[in-house]
């Protein structure tokens, strides 16, 4: 099975973003009611908690076409215009990483959110005109990592605005069981827990370390994958007992080793580890932050007693 069938195709489907899921169904279902174009959704959270997925599962409960792009690989106003203009009513249009849609175009697309046209212009100079190009009512679903990345007016024509959170591990352990289940690999309950714990509350991290604790499993001749297995494989892969990788490592000891723990600032940290600022902002540090081992403070980033009690370091006070 490709990635693809792992995605759940509808709610019900959907494990775990409880208050989410209840949100999006009411809106869902009075759109229905009203034969109307569900309002444009606007999803944000750290990657890898299932923005796409969900955007997709809005598609299929109003029962309309999935149409999907991203920010960075809509480069002119007429890519955009090209895409909207062959939308059939009710469609939903999902654009990832909506932050990085380009300024020009982001302005076509605002009386296209709020009225359903499009004002071109073609040609230029003096023979340039504008013409404009009515739409088909459409869903936008947006989706990017901070809703602070958005230019405000962008921001307030989304009527929806839902945040994704990493997931507990009861959750995630259920996807572990279910992506298990696709992949017809039988599983105890404590190899998936485990799993489930070490994925940093991340859907697509748990699914990935399933298939490769699988083929671990399934060299070794193993019936059922087990939990003795699992940490082994765990190990191997270089993930640690709170589930931190190698880039977590080099980030707090980065911080740790190289600044004395902080406060040392974003550019510096990532300058210093060989990682972009942005993908340590957005990839690394929601979850370093969430389990308490780095702090934000004005001054920089701070590696907190938690980071260093993990790492077995000891705080150089002198
Ligand atoms: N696979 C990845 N994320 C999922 C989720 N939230 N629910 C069900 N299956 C998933």
């Amino acid at each position: 099975s490709d990635e693809r069938s792992l995605r759940p195709a509808n709610l019900s489907q959907y494990i775990g973003q409880q208050k989410v899921k209840e949100n999006l169904s009411i809106f869902i279902q009075a759109a229905r009611m009203r034969e109307e174009a569900l309002d444009h959704v606007l999803l944000y959270g750290p990657p890898g908690l299932g923005k796409t997925t969900l955007a997709s599962i809005i598609a299929n409960e109003m029962g309309v076409q999935f149409r999907s792009t991203s920010g960075p690989a809509i480069e002119r106003s007429g890519d955009l215009a090209a895409i909207l203009s062959s939308l059939e009513p009710g469609d939903v249009l999902f654009i990832d990483e909506i932050h990085r849609l380009p300024r020009s175009v982001e302005e076509i697309l605002y009386p296209a959110m709020e009225d359903f046209f499009l004002d071109i212009v073609i040609g230029t100079g003096p023979s340039a005109r504008s013409v404009r190009i009515d739409l088909p009512p459409f869903t936008l679903v947006g989706a990017t990592t901070r809703a602070g990345l958005l230019s405000a007016p962008l921001r307030d024509r989304f009527g929806v605005m839902s945040r994704l959170d990493f997931y507990d591990p009861d959750a995630l352990c259920e996807i572990v069981g279910r992506t298990a289940a696709i992949f017809e690999t039988a599983i105890t309950n404590d190899a998936s827990a485990e799993i489930a714990r070490r994925s940093r509350g991340t859907p697509r991290i748990a699914n990935r370390l399933l298939k490769r604790v699988r083929d671990i499993s399934q060299v070794k001749g193993e019936h059922q994958v087990s939990l003795s297995t699992t940490t082994h494989a765990l190990g191997m892969l270089q993930v640690d007992e709170q589930g931190l990788d190698h880039i977590d490592h080099m980030l707090l000891t980065g911080i740790i080793d190289g600044f004395q723990g902080g406060p040392v600032g974003l550019d510096t940290i990532a300058a210093t580890i060989g990682e972009e600022s942005q993908t340590i902002e957005d990839v690394y540090e929601p979850y370093l932050l969430q389990i308490g081992f780095i702090q934000r403070t004005p001054r920089g980033r701070l590696a907190t007693s938690k980071a260093y009690q993990h790492l077995g370091l000891k705080k150089d006070d002198g």
